[in-house]
């Protein structure tokens, strides 16, 4: 057979092609059988971030080809390199994802610090690389806004998923049905808070020397400089220092996270988002602690006017944290109990939540329940699965959903971030968000975006 009537299937191309034979079992070119997780259907992955929260993720891409790991801090790489032995290492992700084609890359996951993610999401995006990233998926309101962009030209062709994994707990689907079935009579009202209460005062002063092997330029990256501290890579001592907790470290500084919202905001939002089918907000206001220039604020609370949409009226969305919480249905029922939760508040009652269980409160008179039936179990909601792997079968086939994909948490946290522009503006303000723009308040659009510096591109 010559070239032209035999032309060589790239491995891509042939993971395209099998993926639409069938789920679970492949045609390979002898014409033998091979599951899912046969050699010649395995995605080439780049692990950007490989320490700490990425820990997390080695298990299920030790299913997969880890070509590449990438971190600034190289003396990260012997252990990574331990499970993932036929990875090249790459310190600076730019150069990592502009090598795509020669390492034959399909995905990126991506561990790092917040400050990158929006970069690193738009960079695999426009090389038509898959993505899983971390949460938050973005720091600012114009990187949430670039990235779901990208991502709604690429919808149906690249799997992207943001690392909310807590979604896939059963009690998402409970706290949907509930809501979406009428359990409250018409929803009019949700609320979600974080209780966190970790404080920091500043950025941290010069104090010695980057250890060798840490660039700490590229870890700094689109971040205005600020001089290398130890105190940024010491791991939190309320977690024992444990791999995935030293985002704690950093996430409060502006330049480097977007505070509580950023980091159990994600999950907890995530929580009400599930179960509202909201979009964007037309307004947000908010209100807390003093200003810190350096640090994002501890207590604050925001709220979010939503639009109605095909089965609901509008509603108004709120968020809380550090101290800050919704005023309890009753007396007798103490939210402060849940450290990060949920309630919705219907015209004929309260559900309120955590993450594995929820509460159904029928309030007044007419609250007697007749106009609420509970699904049988052929009706409820399935479970999600492993949220991961999840991601990881939609890289294989596209045309399957996943659940945190960047257009619904690209609006989750552009709403939360709107909320964070509101506290600095210090006022109510007004937003479109066909345009992404705030309507009455010029100073708040300046608070949208953040200045980068040089060398680095948002959607490169
Ligand atoms: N989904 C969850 O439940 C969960 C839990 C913990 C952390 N996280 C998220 O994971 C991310 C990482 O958190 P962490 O506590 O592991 O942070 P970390 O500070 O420990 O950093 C993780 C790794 O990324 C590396 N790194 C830093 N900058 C990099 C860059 N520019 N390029 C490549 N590598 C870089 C570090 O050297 C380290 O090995 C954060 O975004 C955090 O919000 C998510």
């Amino acid at each position: 057979m010559n070239k032209k009537s035999s032309p060589r299937i790239g491995r891509r191309q042939f993971l395209k092609t099998t993926a639409v034979v069938g789920a679970g079992w492949l045609l390979l070119p002898s014409g033998a059988r091979a599951g899912r997780n046969a050699p010649g259907n395995k995605l080439n992955i780049a692990l950007i971030g490989v320490w700490g929260r990425a820990v997390q993720h080695y298990d299920s891409l030790s299913d997969e080809n880890v070509v590449a790991l990438c971190d600034v801090n190289e003396n990260r790489f012997p252990d990574a390199l331990k499970r993932f032995p036929n990875a090249k290492t790459y310190v600076d992700w730019r150069k990592c994802l502009d090598d795509h084609k020669a390492l034959d890359l399909d995905a990126v996951v991506c561990c790092t610090p917040d400050h990158h993610h929006a970069f690193i999401a738009n960079w695999a995006l426009n090389r038509d690389l898959h993505c899983y990233m971390e949460k938050p998926l973005a720091i600012s309101v114009e990187e949430a806004r670039t990235v779901r962009a990208n991502w709604l030209t690429k919808k149906g062709k690249l799997a992207t998923q943001v690392g909310m994994q807590r979604h896939a707990m059963q009690n998402f689907n409970r706290v949907r049905e509930l809501i979406r079935d009428g359990a409250i009579g018409e929803l009019q009202a949700a609320y979600a808070w974080g209780n966190r209460q970790f404080r920091r005062d500043g950025y941290l002063p010069a104090e010695g020397r980057p250890p060798e092997g840490l660039h700490y330029d590229l870890w700094l990256g689109p971040s205005p400089f600020h001089p290398y501290n130890p105190g940024y890579f010491s791991g939190h001592r309320d977690f024992g220092c444990r791999p995935g907790s030293n985002c704690l470290q950093w996430n409060m500084y502006w330049d480097f996270g977007a505070g509580q919202i950023g980091d159990m905001g994600s999950h907890t939002m995530d929580l009400l988002w599930n179960a509202i089918d909201a979009t964007l907000p037309t307004s947000a206001e908010a209100k807390g602690e003093k200003f810190n220039p350096d640090v994002t604020p501890v207590e604050c609370e925001s709220h979010f006017e939503h639009p109605a949409n095909d089965w609901r009226g509008p509603i108004r969305v709120s968020w809380y944290q550090g101290g800050a919480m919704p005023r309890p249905p009753k007396p007798y029922v103490d939210l402060n109990k849940i450290d990060h939760g949920a309630m919705f508040k219907g015209s004929k009652g309260f559900v309120i939540a955590d993450f594995q269980s929820r509460i159904l409160l029928p309030f007044g008179d007419t609250a007697d329940l007749t106009y609420y039936k509970p699904r049988t179990k052929d009706t409820a909601l399935p479970p999600l699965g492993h949220f991961q792997r999840q991601w990881l079968d939609a890289c294989k086939n596209p045309s399957l959903k996943t659940a945190c994909d960047f257009e619904y948490s690209g609006n989750m946290i552009e709403q939360l971030l709107l909320g964070l522009v509101a506290y600095r503006a210090g006022k109510k303000l007004q937003y479109d968000g066909a345009t992404g723009k705030v309507t009455n308040c010029s100073e708040a659009n300046a608070l949208l975006s953040r200045k980068y510096r040089d060398g680095w591109t948002l959607n490169g």
